[in-house]
């Protein structure tokens, strides 16, 4: 890590714009009253950076107007090529020239470490993320858990901290029993081999079908499920088999995905520290009987009591989860332990929280629920029950199938055609979900996140190409930062966008919000395309180095931001 890039350099001119005023304001607002205040303008004509002085009104019984001019009578401007007041507002304008060689020499010494930074001290974080269930196909809203939890695994690690994926496979309940009757009694091996989800879910379907009319069939199932905890050996042969064909087909899609798991411990790992848990919470008198069932009472949480045993003894998604929060705590010491799971588990992990507290788990205070919103594909709503399910292997080879012909329309001759496809593809799906704030319900219409134009992941993609292409023309020349001479007004907005990528990536992290960094990448794409679209980068003239230092600049970057965000981005396309 280079250390030139530590908090990025449009910081050092958000501070010496905030130590000026905190000056000329003889100490009347704090350093952080300022900051908080200053804007970015829209245009380049405006300046860099604005102070706006409304609010200040009433602290200084003064009109807007006449604080601002008062300000800049008294402003130590050395730091700044001019500061102008226009109305209520102080335009400060940087140094460009020594601005723009700063911040082209940082990224391009720090290449795909620009904007990385140690704020996290190598802490351990645990991310709950993915966990499907067994026997039952992957939903959109595992694939958002999946690629969400990926995206702020790789954005911990950009602000230093240590991320740990966690796939807590839904892999233990009362539901296999029902499984293994269901497949005793209709299944058949070699129809399981061909398609394993899909038979597993008939079998089941089938089950529930039937146990209406017979409800002895529940009575069978219950057993097998005993069994199962007993640790029977025909009853877990089976069960084992049928997480193992399941947890293929979930490997499929994340290979496909590009995301790969440190830990794979889903609620069957915690069978043996559930009767651990239990004692602590008896020891810590936390269990009351409530009609035969063992329950935390969480009245003082404004909670409903959280159901630990059922009256038969058996164990619930919360007591393996309360085991996982528990070995996690001895296992990591987490600074931070997120469990990214959809927003409908909301009340779910306010109770599963509240256990912790009462428990005394001393990372308690840091389990965070990352939740997420809906997802529909093409306006159709996705359920498991409903029979309407869009299997999630089905978008991802459509998605690529429409890249194949995209890129065939428009670069025929390009030589990896079908990798390049499915990096698009793939990428358009993963891009259309991430640049959605995470707790958006979103309507994804597939031929829309796959276009080259608009915000999609294809349009950045395709200006971090178009730059590559750039460099591949010019490779003879000597890239250097010195970019004194760029004189051109979007070069400067290129390079102030370039600027912002620290914060962003420090911003992303403190909201534990990728879509701060893929709303990054389309307005680093949108400046360089404006750019790209009036420079003639290629004019061999006295420019022609520090145009390309920009332009591989701009590269670096938007590739670094696709790489947090989990997609990736090809030389050519
Ligand atoms: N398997 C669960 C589901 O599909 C998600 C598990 C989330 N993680 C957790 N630790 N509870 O709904």
């Amino acid at each position: 890590m280079s250390p030139l890039n530590q908090g990025g350099i449009q910081m050092d001119y958000k501070q010496k714009v905030t130590a000026a005023l905190v000056a000329a304001l003889d100490g009347q607002l704090t350093a952080e009253d300022v900051r908080a205040k200053l804007e970015r303008p829209k245009t380049s004509n405006k300046g860099d950076i604005a102070f706006p002085t409304f609010t200040l009104a009433k602290l200084l019984h003064q009109a807007p107007q006449q604080i601002a001019q008062n300000l800049a009578d008294k402003l130590d401007t050395t730091d700044f090529e001019k500061v102008e007041v226009v109305g209520p507002y102080l335009n400060f304008f940087f140094d460009k020239a020594g601005y723009s060689a700063d911040t082209l020499k940082t990224v391009l010494t720090a290449g795909a470490d620009y904007g990385q930074n140690q704020d996290g001290n190598n802490g351990n974080v645990p991310i709950d993320m993915s966990s499907p269930n067994i026997a039952k196909p992957m939903s959109m809203g595992h694939l958002r858990s999946t690629v969400i939890g990926n995206s702020i695994a790789n954005i911990l690690t950009k602000n230093g901290y240590h991320p740990i994926k966690d796939n807590h496979l839904g892999d233990w309940g009362t539901q296999f029993g029902k499984l293994i009757t269901a497949y005793k009694l209709w299944g058949n091996e070699a129809d399981v081999k061909k398609d394993p989800i899909n038979k597993l879910v008939e079998y089941y379907v089938r089950f529930h079908k039937e146990d209406v009319d017979k409800p002895e069939l529940d009575d069978i199932a219950r057993e097998w499920f005993r069994k199962l905890e007993a640790g029977d050996p025909e009853a877990h042969k089976l069960w084992e088999w049928f997480r193992e064909v399941s947890l293929q087909e979930f490997n499929d899609v994340y290979k496909e995905l590009g995301v790969k798991f440190d830990t794979y411990n889903g609620e069957a790992f915690y069978n043996d520290k559930l009767a651990e848990v239990v004692q602590l919470l008896k020891d810590k008198h936390l269990l009351v009987e409530s009609q035969g069932a063992q329950v935390v009472d969480l009245s003082k949480y404004d909670l409903n009591p959280a159901l630990i045993l059922k009256s038969d003894g058996a164990s619930l998604y919360i007591t393996r989860d309360i085991a996982t929060a528990l070995y996690r705590d001895r296992t990591y010491s987490p600074v931070k332990n997120l469990y990214v799971v959809g927003s409908e588990q909301t009340y779910y992990f306010k109770q599963l929280k509240a256990v912790l507290e009462e428990m005394g788990v001393k990372s308690a205070p840091n389990l965070q629920h990352v939740p997420f919103g809906l997802i529909t594909v093409d306006g159709k709503k996705l359920s498991t029950r409903s029979g309407r399910i869009i299997l999630l292997a089905k978008v991802l080879e459509e998605s690529v199938k429409l890249a194949q012909e995209e890129i065939a329309e428009k670069n025929p001759t390009l030589a990896n055609k079908d990798e390049v496809a499915k990096q698009v593809g793939v990428g358009a799906i993963v891009f259309g979900d991430l640049k959605n704030e995470r707790t958006n319900n979103i309507d994804f219409v597939l031929a829309d996140q796959l276009k080259f134009e608009g915000e999609t992941g294809p349009y950045v993609q395709y200006a971090h190409a178009r730059a590559e292409s750039i460099l591949r023309k010019a490779a003879h020349v000597d890239v250097t930062a010195d970019a004194n001479q760029l004189t051109d007004p979007l070069a400067w907005d290129t390079i102030k966008a370039l600027a912002d990528f620290p914060q962003i990536v420090k911003m992303a992290c403190d909201e534990l919000e990728p879509s701060v960094i893929a709303k990054y990448a389309i307005r680093l794409a949108k400046t360089f395309n404006k750019y790209y679209a009036h420079a003639k980068i290629l004019t061999d003239d006295a420019e022609l180095s520090a145009r390309l230092a920009l332009v591989k600049a701009v590269s670096t970057v938007l590739k670094e931001a696709l790489r947090l965000l989990g997609v990736q981005a090809p030389d050519e396309m």
